[in-house]
C-alpha cells in the first residue's frame, strides 16, 4: 500500500502556473515565458541558487492574484505607456495575500506584491532580494508582453531591446536593465522564449529540476489553489471549501486511511482547477447555458486531469479529482468513464460536489434543504449515475455533516469577504 507521495517541484509549479494561461492563445504560457526571462536575468547576476529559485517561483505565479481570464486578458493587452499610468496594484495585492497564507510561498509574496512597482516608488534598496526580484519580474513581464505573437521573434527582438533601453531608470533600476541587455544579446534567449518546448526547457534546466516536494507541502499548495479557484467568482467563493469538507467526512466514514483522506483533501482542493481556464461570463451565467457554452464547461475536468496527471506522481489524485462529472452509467463528461473505471475516491468526490452545489445559495436561487437534496440524489441513483453506498453515507448523519460543511464554508466566506475583497496590502 502506497504511504507517501513526492513529486518534482519544478513540474508541480510549472503545471499549476500553466493552467491559468492555457485556454487563451493570446496569453498562453505568459507566466512560463516571464519566468524564463526572469531566470536568465537572475542567473546573469550570479545570485545564490536559493534566490534564483525564489525569483523563478515568484515569476511563475506572478499573476496569481488576477484570477479571471477577463482580468488576465486586460492586463496582457495593456501597452507599456498605459502600464505606467494605470494602477495595477490590485492583482499584486491579492497575489500577496494568497501567497502569504501558504508556508511554502510566504517568502515570495513580496516579490509578487511589487511586480508592477516603478523603481522610483520602491522603498527598498536594490540589494534587497525582494526589491531585486520584483524589478526583474516587472521587466520580464513587460518584455513578454511586448512580443508580438504574430511576428517572427528575430524580426522584432531588436525593437524590444531598444524599448527597454529607453524605459528610464525611474521605472526599472539600471542594474536590472544592464543584466537584461547582456542576456538579450543571444538569439538563443529569444528563440527559447517563444519555443513550444519551453515547458521542457524549464523542467529540465530550471532551478527546481532536482528538487522533490512531499505530501505536506503539496497539501499547502493545493489549499492556496482552493482559494484561487473559489475566489474567481463571488458565486462560488466557498464551493471548493464545501466539497473538501464533505469529501473528508465521507471518505473517513467510508473507512479510508488517514493517508488516503489526505489525498482526497488535495484532490478536492484541486477538483475544479480546470475552471481557471473557463471564462467567468460562462461560469456566472444566470440562465440556462447554450449547447456551445456547456461544451466549453465540459473542458474544465479535462484540464483538471491534464494539469494534475502530468505533474507525475499524483495519478491517483488526478483520478479522484477529475472524474467528478463522470457517471456510473457511462454518460458523464468528458471521459465517458465506465463504472469500473471510477474509483471510490472519485465517487465520493461526485457526491460531495453535487451536495455542495445544490445546497449553496446562488444569487438567483436558494440552496436546497434536506428533502430537496434527497430527491436530487434519489433521481441520480435511479438513473444509475452515482454510487448508492456513498449517498447512504451522506444521509447517515446528515445534520452533523451539513453543519460541519456549512461551518467550514462560513469561515471561508469570512476570509473572502473580510480579507480578500478588502485587503489593501502593506504600507511600504
Ligand atoms: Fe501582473
Ligand atoms: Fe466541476
Ligand atoms: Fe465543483
Amino acid at each position: 500500500m502506497q504511504r507517501f507521495i513526492s513529486v518534482n517541484t519544478g513540474n508541480l509549479l510549472l503545471s499549476l502556473s500553466e493552467i491559468t494561461d492555457i485556454a487563451n492563445p493570446n496569453i498562453q504560457a505568459h507566466q512560463q515565458r516571464t519566468a524564463f526571462i526572469a531566470m536568465e536575468i537572475a542567473s546573469m547576476s550570479g545570485v545564490d541558487s536559493d534566490v534564483l529559485e525564489d525569483i523563478f517561483a515568484a515569476a511563475l505565479l506572478h499573476d496569481v492574484g488576477a484570477i479571471s481570464i477577463e482580468e488576465k486578458n486586460e492586463l496582457h493587452a495593456l501597452k507599456m505607456a498605459e502600464s505606467s499610468f494605470r494602477n495595477l496594484d490590485t492583482h499584486c495585492i491579492k497575489g500577496e495575500l494568497l501567497l502569504k497564507q501558504t508556508p511554502w510561498f510566504n517568502h515570495i509574496a513580496k516579490m509578487v506584491r511589487y511586480h508592477h512597482t516603478d523603481w522610483k516608488d520602491m522603498k527598498f534598496p536594490i540589494e534587497d532580494t525582494d526589491a531585486f526580484g520584483a524589478q526583474i519580474i516587472y521587466l520580464s513581464d513587460l518584455v513578454e508582453r511586448l512580443i508580438d505573437r504574430n511576428v517572427y521573434i528575430l524580426h522584432q527582438h531588436e525593437n524590444i531591446i531598444d524599448i527597454v533601453k529607453n524605459l528610464g531608470s525611474h521605472i526599472i533600476h539600471q542594474k536590472v536593465v544592464d543584466l537584461f541587455l547582456e542576456v538579450a544579446r543571444k538569439e538563443e534567449f529569444w528563440l527559447d522564449i517563444v519555443s513550444p518546448r519551453l515547458y521542457h526547457v524549464l523542467l529540465h534546466n530550471g532551478p527546481f529540476r532536482n528538487e522533490m516536494i512531499g505530501l505536506d507541502d503539496i497539501k499547502h499548495i493545493s489549499k492556496m489553489y482552493k482559494d484561487v479557484i473559489d475566489f474567481k467568482s463571488p458565486y462560488t467563493a466557498t464551493h471548493t471549501t464545501g466539497v473538501e469538507a464533505c469529501a473528508n467526512i465521507l471518505s473517513e466514514n467510508f473507512g479510508f486511511t488517514s493517508f488516503e483522506i489526505q489525498l482526497m483533501s488535495i484532490a478536492a482542493n484541486l477538483h475544479d482547477i480546470g475552471k481557471l481556464a473557463i471564462p467567468n461570463k460562462i461560469l456566472e451565467k444566470k440562465g440556462k447555458l447554450t449547447k456551445e457554452e456547456f461544451a466549453v464547461i465540459k473542458s474544465h475536468t479535462y484540464y483538471t486531469y491534464y494539469v494534475i496527471n502530468t505533474i507525475g506522481g499524483l495519478e491517483r489524485i488526478a483520478d479522484m479529482a477529475a472524474y467528478h462529472h463522470e457517471k456510473l452509467n457511462g454518460e458523464g463528461y468528458p471521459f465517458k468513464c465506465k463504472s469500473h473505471e471510477i474509483g471510490i475516491g472519485a465517487r465520493i468526490m461526485t457526491v460531495s460536489d453535487i451536495f455542495t452545489a445544490i445546497t449553496e445559495d446562488r444569487p438567483y436561487r436558494k440552496g436546497m434543504d434536506k428533502n430537496g437534496v434527497y430527491s436530487v440524489f434519489k433521481s441520480c441513483i435511479d438513473k444509475k449515475e452515482v454510487d448508492k453506498r456513498i449517498v447512504e453515507l451522506l444521509f447517515d448523519d446528515y445534520e452533523k455533516l451539513e453543519f460541519n460543511v456549512k461551518n467550514k464554508q462560513s469561515m471561508a466566506k469570512d476570509f473572502y469577504e473580510n480579507r480578500f475583497l478588502t485587503y489593501t496590502g502593506q504600507i511600504y
